[in-house]
Formats: C-alpha cells, sequence, structure tokens
C-alpha cells in the first residue's frame, strides 16, 4: 500500500518546522511500514516568487492526488504590499476551499510538562483538554460581496460579507457533535446571535441538529463571553463549534493556554476524511531564519493525519508518547523554555522526539 503526502513547507519558518515533522513520519515509515510517499509542492508567498501565484495548478494538483497534505505556514512582511488576490493567504485560502475542508479541528491540550510555561497560573490551566471545531471554507473569510469601493462622495468603503447557507451549519454541526460524542459528550456552539443574522441562523440549526445527538449536551455562547471564558476558567469546555473567523481568533488564545502557540496542531478535514495538517500559527517572520521555532505543532500535526487520514493510532500515540519522552527529558524550545531545563534548536527538538521514538516510544 502506498500513501501519498503532499508537502507544502511554505515560508517563513514553514520549512523549518515541516523539515522536523518529516523526519519524525519517515522513522515511523521505515520502522512500522507504513508506505507513506512524500512529493513537494510550493504555496505562498515562495510559489508567487517562481510562478506569479501563491497556489500554482501542479500544487493544487499534487494536493488532489495526495491522500494527505502537510503544510507549514505561508506569508511574510515581503509579500504585504502585494494585491490581495496574490498574496500568500490567499493560496492557502485557496487550498483549503478547492479540497472543501471545511472542518477545522483545533485541539488545545496542555502537556503537564508546560504548566509553568502558560502565562496562566498552573491550575487555571492543569489538565486542559479542548478541541476547537472551526468551519474553515465558508463565513466572512469568502461571503461575496467583498473588496474595496469608491462612494459617490469619493470616499473610499472597505465591505466583506458573513454568509452561511443552512447545509454548511449542518456540516460543521455534525462534524463537532460527533467529536463530542466520543469525548466527554459536552459542545458549547459559539456565535454572535444577539447582534448577527447570519450567526442567528448558526444558533438555531445547532439547536436542530442537536435532536440527533441526545447524548451531547449543546450550550450556546457569544463570543466576546466566550473569549473571555476561555482565560478565566477554560477547563470549562470540552468541545466548542465556531465559525471561521470566531475560530481563528479564539485558537489562538487558546493556544497560549497550552503554553506557546508553537504546541497547537491542526487537522482541516473533507466529508471524506481527507486532510490538510499544519500547525495553527503562522510563518512567525520575527524568528525565521534562526532555526528557533518550535516544531511540536507541526510535529503533533503529523501525529492527527497519521490518526484521521490514516487510521495509524498506534503510530500516532507513538509521536505523542515521543513528545511526552522530549518534554519529560526537559527539552525545550526558546517559547517554552523554563529556568532549568535544555534550550535547544528547531532540529535538536526534532531530534529528541526521533530519539525517542527510536528509544522505545
Ligand atoms: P504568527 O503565528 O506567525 O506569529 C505570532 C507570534 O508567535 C510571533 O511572535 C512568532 O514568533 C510566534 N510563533 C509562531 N509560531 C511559532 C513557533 N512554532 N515557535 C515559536 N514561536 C512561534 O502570526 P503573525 O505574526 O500574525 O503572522 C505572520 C505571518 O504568518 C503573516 O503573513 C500571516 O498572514 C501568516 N499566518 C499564516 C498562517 C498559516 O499559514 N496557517 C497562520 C497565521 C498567520
Ligand atoms: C490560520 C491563519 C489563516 C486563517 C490565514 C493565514 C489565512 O491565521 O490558519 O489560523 O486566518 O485561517
Ligand atoms: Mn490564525
Amino acid at each position: 500500500m502506498t500513501r501519498k503526502i503532499a508537502i507544502l513547507p511554505g515560508d517563513g519558518i514553514g520549512p523549518e518546522i515541516v523539515a522536523e515533522a518529516v523526519k519524525v513520519l519517515e522513522c515511523l515509515n521505515t520502522d512500522m511500514d507504513l508506505g507513506l510517499e512524500f512529493e513537494s509542492g510550493l504555496i505562498g508567498g515562495c510559489a508567487y516568487d517562481e510562478h506569479g501565484t501563491p497556489l500554482p495548478q501542479q500544487t493544487l494538483d499534487l494536493c488532489k492526488a495526495a491522500d494527505a497534505v502537510l503544510l507549514g505556514a505561508v506569508g511574510g512582511p515581503k509579500w504585504e504590499p502585494l494585491e490581495h488576490a496574490v498574496r500568500p493567504e490567499r493560496g492557502l485560502l485557496g487550498i483549503r476551499s478547492e479540497l472543501e475542508l471545511f472542518s477545522n479541528l483545533r485541539p488545545a491540550i496542555l502537556y503537564p510538562q508546560l504548566a509553568d510555561a502558560s502565562t496562566l497560573k498552573a491550575e487555571v490551566v492543569s489538565g486542559l483538554n479542548l478541541m476547537i471545531v472551526r468551519e474553515l471554507t465558508g463565513g466572512i473569510y469568502f461571503g461575496q460581496p467583498r473588496g474595496v469601493r469608491t462612494l459617490a462622495n469619493g470616499e473610499k468603503q472597505g465591505y466583506n460579507t458573513l454568509v452561511y447557507s443552512e447545509s454548511e451549519i449542518r456540516r460543521i454541526a455534525h462534524s463537532a457533535f460527533s467529536i463530542a460524542q466520543k469525548r466527554n459528550k459536552r459542545l458549547c456552539s459559539v456565535d454572535k446571535a444577539n447582534v448577527l443574522e447570519c450567526t442567528e441562523l448558526w444558533r438555531e440549526v445547532m439547536t436542530e441538529v442537536s435532536k440527533e445527538y441526545p447524548d451531547v449536551e449543546l450550550s450556546h455562547m457569544y463570543v466576546d463571553n466566550a473569549s473571555m471564558q476561555l482565560v478565566r476558567a477554560p477547563k470549562q469546555f470540552d468541545v466548542m463549534v465556531t465559525s471561521n473567523m470566531f475560530g481563528d481568533i479564539l485558537s489562538d488564545t487558546a493556544a497560549m493556554l497550552t503554553g506557546s502557540i508553537g504546541m497547537l496542531p491542526s487537522a482541516s478535514l473533507d466529508a471524506n476524511g481527507k486532510g490538510m495538517y499544519e500547525p495553527i500559527h503562522g510563518s512567525a517572520p520575527d524568528i525565521a531564519g534562526r532555526g528557533v521555532a518550535n516544531p511540536l505543532a507541526t510535529i503533533l500535526s503529523v501525529a492527527m493525519m497519521l490518526r484521521y487520514t490514516f487510521a495509524e493510532a498506534t503510530a500516532a500515540d507513538r509521536i505523542e508518547k515521543a513528545v511526552n519522552a522530549a518534554l519529560d527529558a526537559g527539552i525545550r524550545t526558546a517559547d517554552i523554555y523554563s529556568e532549568g531545563k535544555q534550550k535547544v534548536s528547531t532540529a535538536e527538538m526534532g531530534d529528541a522526539v526521533v530519539n525517542a521514538l527510536k528509544n522505545g516510544a
């Protein structure tokens, strides 16, 4: 059996962190005969530089032919002056949309070894295990019309459209309810139904779908309160489901509960389990090229790939165990460093995980 993985390192720290995740996959591939094959493609700013577009046709073809995609990150100051349609971020949005990866799972898990790396008190975050389910191919990110227009008085006006159809809400609801069913059976739907009609419909559909999952307790929360509750008492949440933009923002907040944004992986899934896997953070231009980025979010993303796309739970468990072993050994990249621990580079962290795999994880 061969399983094709498209590797899209992207920009900034993307190539640095993806190299470590590929190291981990290669180690398991040899050890467990997983049949993984890798092929690389360009996306984002580097693709624009080479082909004049952030999502070249050959990259799209590569991803469509692959069973799974591993992505680093896109974007950076170099490409900020570009017009919107060819910005690196458009490449990422394009691939999510083209592959219909509507269900974005962003688990925020605090590794106990990092309780003191969080900016919050250890007792607030210890034992945290939260899943954010973010709708990824709709909402204000994709709604039409959008743009900047000039009004009759000569003033410019920018506009975007928040739009969700019932079927888009229904399918992300089913994703979230079935995940909640396999966890602690509590789902909190986050919206702004007190102000936005679109999210009033969101709330209605969530409530309607909940009837098919009588064992899951559904609650609703406004997004402003949810952002406050996430830092006040994050352990009240089991699974959260929300729209594209709210999920983007809340998952960065949740990341910090785990000590660093460098710890948060993600899976973006279509209706058939095909997926793209990426850390939730960006290309971190402020630290790119220095070999100091934390590769664990990307390494944990390939664990999600093995679990969700390839149904290789044992291999996925092994990666998570190896990450635990590296943290147990006191190995830390700068973002999760605390006194008395060993500060290592991106590649050394990757090596530590590979060594843990070789030594029994
Ligand atoms: P960012 O996530 O890149 O960085 C925010 C902060 O977190 C920075 O201080 C950075 O150094 C730090 N950080 C991020 N990842 C880290 C890691 N693995 N290890 C250690 N520290 C890490 O967000 P930003 O600065 O707002 O955006 C930079 C660029 O990345 C922009 O062009 C943005 O559009 C893009 N971006 C891309 C993605 C993606 O590709 N999925 C996600 C977010 C932002
Ligand atoms: C993310 C990023 C992207 C998003 C950007 C780069 C398009 O912030 O993956 O969280 O907003 O979805
Ligand atoms: Mn984001």
